[in-house]
């Protein structure tokens, strides 16, 4: 009864020009380890889930490079959508579909951007999570230790419990730095990874108690789902929904969440510091992927194309990225001037 979902509908501007709308980093190779984010992402559940039962929602615009880069897919697992309208909806019309094919479906969210290094640990922690939300009505996430009080997370804060499933106090999404830094130094939060777990029978108890709206939309759309009508009805359903992430429309209104806490290499590649921190350095600390011919560089991220050979003397903690028709130097320190950037440049999302 194992399904996966895999969130792919994002755009990941943060990380521009290397994220671009056209072609967004789930797509990319980005650790330079010949499969896509996307492509790790399916492969971390082998074992876990059979490929038939593997569903990836994503904008039309990116329907081929799913079918290109997940050849293993039939049409009817990849879940087009007509708008973004951010991981609610995306959530709910792919439970709602797979709890038509299968009411007892027991279902792994997945993002379809992050890295994971530890894979042995993470199937670990999946199984646990699996065999808790198969036994009650609950909803599952995993849990990571902080390291910083970033605000782009959510925080969990849990029971001091035994065992390996723990109970959820309080779930706030992308709190101010105020809060988050005293959510950290409490010591009692976890970031959530943003994975959750959770039968096709409770989500939807979830969304009928929480989110009226969505339930009603999406249950509408049992008639249609895996006919002909489908594609007619998301075009509508899309129209009328609410954009509201899962986060703020389920998991802060719940009070059934219950977390497991994992050891598992887990990163965001949500910006260009984050990658910065999970990539392999030269001994200037430097991270290249590209044809480079360095001088007195340092502590910089360079990222260019293979074909152009990029020669730069003496530049410390800069990016440097090439990506098709954009070229972009930035110091490093300054990354969140990139969302500025990508609107300036008129790559509205
Ligand atoms: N199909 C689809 N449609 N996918 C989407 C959409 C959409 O409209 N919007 C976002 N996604 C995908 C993204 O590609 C990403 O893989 C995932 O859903 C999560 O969306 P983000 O926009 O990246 O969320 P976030 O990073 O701000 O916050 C979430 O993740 C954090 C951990 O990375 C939350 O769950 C936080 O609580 C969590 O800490
Ligand atoms: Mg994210």
């Amino acid at each position: 009864n194992n399904y996966v979902i895999i969130m792919a509908g994002g755009v990941g501007t943060r990380f521009w020009p290397f994220s671009r709308i056209s072609n967004p980093k789930q797509f990319h190779d980005v650790l330079g380890t010949g499969r896509t984010l996307l492509q790790q992402t399916a492969d971390r559940f082998e074992g876990i889930c059979p490929n038939e039962n593997i569903f990836v929602v994503t904008s039309e615009d990116y329907i081929d490079l799913v079918q290109e880069q997940l050849p293993f897919l039939s049409t009817e697992q990849i879940l087009a959508e007509p708008i973004r309208r951010n991981t609610a909806p995306c959530v709910a019309y792919a439970c709602y579909k797979i709890a038509k094919q299968n009411p007892d479906a027991n279902i792994v969210v997945a993002p379809a951007d992050h890295i994971i290094l530890k894979e042995k640990a993470f199937q670990t922690k999946i199984l646990t999570a699996l065999e808790a939300s198969a036994k009650g009505d609950v909803l599952v996430t995993l849990g990571i230790s902080p390291s910083r009080p970033d605000t782009g997370y959510g925080y969990i804060q849990y029971k001091q419990e035994e065992g390996e499933v723990k109970k959820v106090e309080s779930f706030r999404e992308k709190p101010n730095l105020e809060l988050a830094k005293q959510f950290l130094a409490s010591g009692e939060y976890v970031w959530n990874a943003g994975i959750f777990i959770w039968t096709a029978k409770s989500i939807i108890t979830a969304f009928a108690k929480h989110s009226p709206r969505l339930h009603e939309i999406f249950e509408d759309g049992t008639q249609y789902y895996f006919t002909e009508g489908e594609k007619h009805f998301v075009e509508k359903a899309y129209q009328i929904c609410e954009s509201i992430s899962i986060d703020y429309a389920i998991m802060e209104k719940s009070d059934n969440v219950h977390v497991v806490l994992g050891e598992i290499g887990w990163s965001d590649l949500g910006t260009w510091k984050s990658l910065y921190e999970v990539s392999g350095k030269d001994e200037l600390g430097n991270v290249i992927d590209g044809n480079t011919m360095l001088y007195d560089v340092k502590d910089s991220i360079i990222k260019t194309p293979q074909g152009k050979l990029v020669v730069i003397k003496g530049l410390e903690n800069f990016i440097v990225a090439e990506y098709d028709n954009v070229l972009m130097i930035c110091p490093k320190d300054q990354e969140q001037k990139v969302k500025d950037f990508v609107a300036d440049a008129g790559e509205k999302d």
